[in-house]
């Protein structure tokens, strides 16, 4: 079995962080949600991953390299243009030849792994098995409707959804999906959907079975399913003291304190987590917070917010909340005069003032 990890798009949905940034290599505790996919594969044996990459592929291929360490070998697939998922399993074909395999979007977190929907597939056989879970917002994704626990028929962002069971990211199939994405038409966004693909599959007579997905699924292409991601796997850490906390700072629960890293004069109360060579000085981290790699915090307090590589954030006054921070990003009192706020922001950004 062959594993296809989906890693093109554009991340609109996370901008401004994507115009600098893989939306997939945004990072979840700390570590890109491209990595938790890549491992979950990888732990179920499939080694041999091919990568569909487009626009960011630069970033991607630094941040994976050729695989090994992680222990797999990867093929990077180029998508000229991110013309669906459906499209992806086309420019992939050459990659795919005629082995079953799993297709994992690259955005998409499943706690728990694959390792046994894997062997359920290779041990059944279907044509395709599709993941389900039941959501509050069908009409963001592919929903599904099922008769007799068999699934009658699957439609992408349907405006009126005949149910809340959305389509997981996380799909295993055979051959025959090559030959559905051939015969599909582009949906009106104008991709060819995997979902139009599957339907295919069931039109034509071909097994496709359901799977419901019972624990925490995210897909991460928000900024709140980032932080509900984000307060997920954070919760799932053991405390880890790897760097420097004196001896007047507290840290409380479920922490992780990377090494290089130095708590001073500070409380974090997990579940947190502080990167490699942060430092965080007179500060609060609170509950449900990740400080990426050499970030500064100082004089502020922080809780439920992601803080990326390099940025400083430094005497606030206020407690900040909600955030996603990108890299290399100041926020800070201004002692110049006249007292007023100071901006340098990319497009798309969001500042939230008291
Ligand atoms: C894609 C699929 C959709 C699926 C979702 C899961 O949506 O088209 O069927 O439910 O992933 O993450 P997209 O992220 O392209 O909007």
């Amino acid at each position: 079995m062959k594993g296809l990890i989906l890693s093109g798009g554009k991340g609109t949905r996370l901008r401004p962080i994507t115009y600098t940034s893989a939306k997939q290599l945004v990072p979840v505790a700390n570590k890109p949600v491209l990595f938790y996919g890549i491992e979950a594969i990888r732990d179920a044996g499939i080694t041999d991953i091919g990568i569909v990459v487009g626009d960011t592929k630069e970033e991607v291929m630094a941040a994976v390299g050729n695989g090994s360490g992680f222990g797999i070998k990867v093929t990077y697939i180029e998508q000229p243009e991110p013309l669906g998922l459906a499209h992806a399993v086309l420019v992939a074909e050459d990659f795919l030849k005629d082995d079953p395999f799993v297709m994992y979007l690259g955005d998409n977190l499943i706690l728990g792994g694959i390792k046994e929907l894997a062997q359920e597939f290779m041990r059944d056989r279907p044509n395709a098995q599709i993941l389900l879970a039941k959501v509050t917002n069908p009409k963001q994704f592919g929903v599904a409707e099922l008769k007799d626990g068999k699934v009658v028929r699957l439609v992408e962002k349907p405006s009126e959804p005949k149910s809340d069971l959305a389509l997981v990211g996380v799909y295993m199939f055979d051959k025959n999906i090559i030959r559905a994405a051939k015969s599909i038409k582009p949906s009106t966004r104008g991709e060819l959907e995997i979902t139009d693909a599957i339907q295919f599959l069931i039109d034509q007579g071909y097994t496709v079975h359901p799977h419901m997905v019972n624990g925490w699924w995210k897909d991460t292409g928000k900024l709140e399913d980032m932080l509900e991601a984000n307060r997920m796997v954070l919760d799932s850490l053991a405390t880890c003291i790897h760097g420097h906390v004196d001896s007047s700072s507290t840290v409380e629960f479920k922490v992780v304190v990377e090494s290089g890293a130095e708590v001073i004069n500070s409380v974090v109360r997990g579940p947190a987590i502080i990167g490699r060579n942060a430092r965080v000085i007179n500060s609060f981290i609170g509950p449900f917070t990740s400080i990426d790699k050499n970030v500064q915090v100082i004089s502020s307090e922080i809780e439920h917010s992601i803080v990326l590589e390099g940025s400083i954030i430094k005497e606030v006054d206020r407690r900040i909340e909600d955030s996603l921070v990108g890299r290399n990003v100041e926020v800070g009192k201004s002692p110049l005069k006249p007292t007023a706020y100071r901006f340098m922001l990319g497009d798309n950004s969001k500042v939230g003032l008291l």
